[in-house]
């Protein structure tokens, strides 16, 4: 149910519906009140607002499937890019407008990055919403949503820092609804950065890196296997981060490993992924794990930000070109599958062509699997927002137009090579442009679409690839190792 992705600010709502809760005209009946969670941003939002309904319907409340019946709408906000703000203010506006018309008690709230950047400035500027609830405060939406039905309190806003919360993000929501077992689960391991990449406001938005200890997280991932889950991927801001200072370095192994190595040793677990690795603290015991655990597949997504050595400085990535080659080479000598995936951003103050240019041919050495681009936007606070020359808008748009033929010519050329390959996937569910077929994905992180019947949800399975569009690989089941 809750899909491995990317940036789902490309990828429309999150609608929480679970079977358990569809009975939804009993609900109004019973006086139930009912939460409807829309979300924008990367995995950590996605994660984030899966374990605030889960906590509210522990606490009584029901999803609701469409953001009209509900009487708490919550939008999980992103800070990254200004059209990510721009998006879920919009989005906040019409809802105002939709709301206080047909349903006056409605409550209204923003959480997330952009709840915990602007803070009493939302209700200011938008004086409709009712709750501001930050990054270290997901835990207390029910406690503060409770006030507000209540009408106990008229407003809160929440963005204070509080010791602990990141172990907060444990509770998942579709254990125990048989029908719609989940197969894979995202599990937040860590919570903030202490990188500060010039450009960036996540820093300021989730704070510095605090981390879960190894058992609390073991413990969460035993009890979704036991559930159905058969792939799980730990996320993190900078994953390999994760216990640097806590937990240290055992027997040559990173904090980061040891973690790996305990969440594989639980017995009915398929598959191992994580998102994102730093390029910087991506270790040899890390690329050597690789080739020593089988349930941590090959797949790596490696955020690179620009090719140019000069711009990788003045971003403060913490990396040379010519060290990020080299890791890329390692991951591939430990397995030749491997997927690689990167984010690039286009347009960074002071790009020149000629750092444009170093950028376009990493893409062209690498030959990244896929690559996120994005046009630099310009965050409140961060170094880079006062550096000099930033770029006019019309060449970051044409340069992000060169660049992106560019990497979809490498991704559709590297896809096309599967064809006639029989590949190992783990079938996911319902195709998400076509329910009639199933999907499912490659250990190199590779959408598999093929024509199958509900039983194969869950299974890992063998598939020959008979075609490739430009994102997505279609197959014929070989079923050979289906278990
Ligand atoms: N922690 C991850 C990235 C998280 S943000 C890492 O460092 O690997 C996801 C992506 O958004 C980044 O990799 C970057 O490419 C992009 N991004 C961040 N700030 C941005 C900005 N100000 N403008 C454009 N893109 C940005
Ligand atoms: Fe942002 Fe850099 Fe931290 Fe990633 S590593 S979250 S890009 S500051
Ligand atoms: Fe956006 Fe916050 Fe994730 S700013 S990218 S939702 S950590």
């Amino acid at each position: 149910m809750f899909r491995m992705g990317f940036y789902p600010e490309y990828r429309g709502h999150l609608c929480l519906l679970f079977p358990f809760l569809c009975d939804w005209r009993n609900v109004r009946r019973f006086g139930m009140p009912s939460v409807f969670i829309k979300t924008y941003g990367c995995q950590m939002n996605e994660r984030d607002s899966e374990a605030v309904a889960a906590q509210l319907v522990a606490k009584g409340y029901v999803v609701a499937p469409e953001e009209a019946d509900a009487d708490v709408i919550l939008l999980n906000t992103c800070s990254v890019r200004d059209a990510a703000e721009q998006k879920a203010l919009n989005k906040m506006q019409t809802l105002i407008g939709q709301t206080r018309k047909h349903n006056p008690d409605a409550v209204l709230g923003f959480m997330g990055c952009m709840a915990q950047s602007r803070g009493q400035e939302l209700i200011d500027q938008l004086p409709d919403v009712d709750l501001v609830l930050g990054t270290q405060k997901f835990h207390r939406a029910g406690e503060y949503l409770d006030d507000l039905l209540g009408g106990r309190r008229d407003k809160v806003v929440d963005t204070a820092e509080e010791t602990g919360s990141e172990a907060t993000i444990r509770e998942h929501l579709s254990l125990g609804a048989s029908e719609a077992k989940a197969v894979t689960a995202f599990v937040s391991i860590m919570q903030g950065c202490n990188q500060f990449c010039t450009f960036c406001i996540v820093p300021y938005t989730r704070g510095r890196e605090r981390c879960r200890s190894i058992e609390d997280i073991v413990a969460e991932c035993r009890e979704l296997v036991a559930g159905g889950v058969r792939e799980i991927t730990l996320l993190g801001q900078i994953v390999n981060s994760y216990g640097k200072r806590e937990i240290g370095v055992r027997d040559g192994k990173s904090a980061f490993v040891q973690l790996i190595e305990a969440v594989h040793e639980i017995e009915g677990l398929e598959r191992i992924r994580f998102t994102s690795p730093h390029p910087k603290g991506y270790g040899d015991d890390l690329v050597e794990a690789y080739a020593r655990l089988p349930k941590l597949v090959e797949n790596a997504h490696l955020p690179v930000q620009s090719g140019s050595d000069r711009m990788l400085k003045l971003m403060h990535r913490g990396y040379t070109r010519e060290r990020f080659v080299d890791l890329v080479g390692k991951l591939r000598a430990a397995d030749s599958e491997m997927g690689i995936g990167t984010d690039i951003i286009v347009g960074f103050p002071g790009e020149t062509e000629a750092d444009f240019d170093e950028t376009l041919s990493l893409c062209a050495e690498v030959e990244f699997d896929n690559a996120f681009l994005f046009k630099y936007s310009q965050r409140r606070d961060t170094p880079a927002a006062a550096m000099p020359d930033q770029l006019p808008e019309s060449l970051i748009e044409e340069r992000h137009a060169r660049l992106l033929e560019a990497v979809d010519v490498i991704r559709v050329r590297k896809l096309k090579e599967y064809i006639g390959r029989q590949m190992e996937i783990l079938v996911e569910g319902p195709s998400r442009r076509n329910a009639a077929r199933l999907e499912g994905r490659t250990r190199c992180n590779k959408i598999v679409v093929f024509e199958g019947g509900e039983r194969f949800i869950g299974q890992v399975m063998d598939v020959q690839i008979a075609d490739a569009t430009k994102t997505t690989l279609y197959g014929d089941p070989a079923i050979l190792n289906l278990n």
